[in-house]
């Protein structure tokens, strides 16, 4: 059988600094990207449009098969049924909304084929919370980022502000607390550090030295 194309997985709690570096890492690769927390945010997102509660399991797997969504690497889009949604499932709320579509088994199992059908030459950099341990498990580099949850509300309350958008800090503590609870307690695919992952705190780590200490990981690993 010939091999698959190599992944990069790269795993963490929300404001780790996940998406960004792995992002830019795909960048500099020329590889595909895999944002796999998106595709639990569009779910949602279409759920709540279809006036399907969060916590119907069937509905959601339903959707979850058949979810109209394209991603446009060209234009950083993303769709649903023809609507760029890129913004919308954005805000907090749609990040909370994702965290519960996600606790339930037969959603992700429904959305396992979708994410890995992003594999492709010469490589993916995947972006997640099981990537390395559920979706990739013979990932050629697991990475796991992490922070304080301080500083990970410190980052978003920033990027809020940025935006033009309101933001409270205690609440954003509070929020992010209680999506690591959800997500760590769940019973399928909980965050965890994948076997054989490499851990990096980022907590006092920009954006530069993240990429710089992830791309040093890499390269021990793979020939690029
Ligand atoms: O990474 P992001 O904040 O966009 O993810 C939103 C939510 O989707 C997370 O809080 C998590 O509950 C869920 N998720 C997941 N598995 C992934 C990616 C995201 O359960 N691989």
């Amino acid at each position: 059988m010939p091999k698959s194309p190599p992944v990069i997985a790269i795993d963490g709690p929300s404001g780790s600094g996940k998406g960004t570096v792995a992002q830019i890492l795909a960048r500099e690769l020329g590889w595909h990207f895999l944002d796999s927390g998106a595709i639990y945010r569009i779910l949602a997102y279409a759920a709540q449009q279809r006036g399907i509660p969060l916590d119907a399991p069937t509905q959601l797997a339903e959707l979850a098969r058949n979810l109209p969504v394209t991603f446009s690497p060209i234009d950083a889009k993303i769709r649903l049924e023809e609507v760029d949604i890129k913004d919308e499932i954005r805000t907090e709320a749609a990040g909370n909304a994702a965290s519960k579509v996600a606790a339930i088994p037969a959603v992700r199992v429904a959305l396992l084929e979708r994410q890995r059908a992003f594999r492709a030459g010469p490589g993916l950099v995947a972006d997640g919370r099981d990537m390395g341990t559920v979706v990739f498990p013979d990932a050629e580099v697991k990475v796991f980022l992490t922070a304080s949850a301080e500083e990970r509300a410190r980052r978003r309350y920033n990027q809020l502000i940025e935006k033009g958008l309101d933001a409270n800090l205690a609440a954003l503590v509070a929020d992010i607390a209680e999506r690591d609870h959800r997500d760590a307690t769940r019973s399928v695919a909980p965050l965890k550090p994948a076997d054989g992952a490499e851990i990096v705190d980022t907590s006092d780590l920009d954006i530069a030295q993240t990429v710089a200490c992830v791309r040093d990981l890499v390269r021990r690993r793979l020939d690029v």
